[in-house]
């Protein structure tokens, strides 16, 4: 990390961030409540910044975690043992404590415990977690650390960023009244995201999440991408950087990166950066979009901290820490009141065996604007993107759409509805036409809709493009009488 530089509008050099609205906050007032927020953050960054000499020493070491004797630091220090210090480590392997016993302290390794001695010297470093974040990180790859780990030359201009700031409060956020093109007409017609929402891709393995994550990545109207890949295979992270984003895609975006194979506070601490990177351009008026895959590897992290912290298990084990890191971590994408810029989340949450009652998919439905599913039936059959419209939801698509927008959608999630009632005896033949003159009408319309709701997502389609073929449709379904409410999802 540099020298800290102060935080102000006209320090951003990158070329991504030269379209910012003019920075003179004495002519604007707006500008200047900007500044005096950004200042305000510096403050409390700088407050939270304490630092001090504590020196404990090693008594025990249990798998990943260290017990230390007499280290006055308090929960969420970091420490670092200076005896570790060598090429692989040149600051010493770090770790953080994540738990107190009577006078000694939890420590858990942020790399590897190999090597550890009792007696070991360890330093507390500081007791707030601080990371340097800047716009030189656009288009580059990084640990969880903030480190580059794309071969690229190093990070500059870098800002003090607080890794796990105070949440936002209730009325502080700004109303979610601008939609969030993704580039994906079943997301973009049926389930349309807003700025500043957060959204849950729910799903089983192997349905389809990178691949789709890739393509909102490249093609999503944000300003910049935040993408966290948390608990991923290594092999898979390549292939994605490398086929999923392209070097288009990569161009806008950073990218947060934490292994399944690296310890548990690494993947914490990504998707902690991952967030700490999103605020820092949303606090400089970007509209930025995090991507996170998964939120079920961060909670199994958090987990692995839990029961290491001595917490107790509670629904398959995970401890009751882990729902309040996965509401934390969540609810800082959003909009701010008066902050011209926006943090869109989608978090992709692993469902096993379609089961929506397993803890984190419970807990990520309860604390997220909405879910969009993907079937596996859909995948199976070659349907691509697999996104089953009628069991998704976006809480704010009637507040960022047009009402003829809405009344096409109503009309034709209703057609989906009746097809999908008789889809079975459709497609045993053993439907009856003439039954029902609706119904009839919806199987005619099954090929079209799903013709509209497949998509080549190496296809940008611009919005009004699909919009317009969204109303032509609805035009050949009019003669269904429209559902009675808003999206029937919607009521969910
Ligand atoms: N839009 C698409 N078009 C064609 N094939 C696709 C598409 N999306 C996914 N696939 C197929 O599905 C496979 C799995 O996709 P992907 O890796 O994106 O799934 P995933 O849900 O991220 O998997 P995992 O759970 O293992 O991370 C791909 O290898 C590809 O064959
Ligand atoms: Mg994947």
């Amino acid at each position: 990390m540099t020298t800290p530089q102060p935080i102000t509008g006209t320090a951003l050099t990158s070329p991504a961030l030269t379209n910012a609205a003019p920075t003179s906050p004495a002519l604007n007032p707006d500008r200047y409540a900007q500044h005096t927020g950004l200042l305000d953050a510096a403050i409390s960054t700088v407050r939270a910044i304490q630092p001090i000499q504590a020196v404990g020493r090693v008594v025990a070491v249990r798998g990943l975690s260290v017990l230390v004797r007499d280290l006055p630091a308090p929960v969420g220090a970091t420490v670092r043992l200076p005896r570790l210090a060598g090429p692989h480590a040149p600051r010493g392997e770090s770790g953080e404590v994540v738990g107190l016993a009577g006078d000694h302290a939890v420590v858990m390794m942020l790399g590897q415990a190999v090597g550890i001695r009792t007696g070991d010297e360890v330093v507390a470093l500081q007791s707030a977690k601080t990371a340097g974040v800047g716009p030189s990180m656009l288009g580059r790859v990084l640990s969880g650390l903030g480190e580059p780990v794309d071969g690229g030359p190093g990070l500059h201009n870098l800002f003090p960023q607080s890794l796990d700031p105070a949440p936002i409060r209730a009325l502080a956020r700004g109303r979610i009244n601008q939609p969030m093109h993704t580039g994906v007409r079943a997301i973009d017609l049926f389930n349309t995201l807003g700025r500043g929402q957060r959204m849950g891709l729910f799903a089983g393995p192997g349905v389809g999440k990178s691949t789709l994550l890739g393509a909102i990545t490249r093609q999503c109207a944000a300003d910049i991408n935040v993408v966290a890949l948390i608990g991923e295979r290594g092999r898979e992270v390549k292939d994605f950087i490398e086929h999923s984003l392209g070097p288009q895609g990569l161009a806008r975006t950073v990218v947060v990166v934490a292994t399944g194979d690296e310890s548990p506070l690494m993947r914490i601490r990504a998707a902690m950066l991952a967030c700490a990177v999103a605020e820092f351009f949303r606090d400089r008026g970007k509209h930025v979009m995090l991507l996170m895959d998964s939120v079920t590897r961060f909670a199994h992290a958090q987990r692995q901290v839990g029961l290491t912290a001595g917490e107790p298990p509670a629904s398959k084990g995970y401890t009751p820490s882990v729902f309040a890191a996965m509401a934390r971590l969540m609810e800082r994408a959003g909009q701010l009141e008066g902050l011209g810029g926006s943090i869109t989340g989608l978090y992709t949450v692993l469902v096993e065996g379609d089961d929506m009652t397993e803890p984190v998919a419970d807990a990520a439905r309860g604390i997220l604007d909405g879910h969009i599913m993907l079937s596996r039936g859909l995948a199976q059959r070659g349907h691509f993107p697999a996104i089953d419209v009628l069991d998704s939801v976006s809480r704010v698509a009637n507040d960022v759409t047009d009402s003829q927008h809405q009344a096409a959608r109503r009309q034709l999630v209703r057609s989906m509805a009746l097809y999908r009632e008789v889809e079975d005896l459709v497609q045993i033949g053993a439907y009856a036409k003439g039954a029902s003159p609706e119904t009839d009408l919806a199987i005619a319309m099954h090929p079209r809709l799903t013709e509209l709701l497949r998509q080549d997502l190496s296809a940008i389609d611009p919005f009004d493009k699909a919009r317009a073929r969204l109303l032509t449709l609805a035009g050949q379904a009019v003669t269904l009488p429209p559902a009675p409410t808003s999206h029937a999802a919607n009521r969910r």
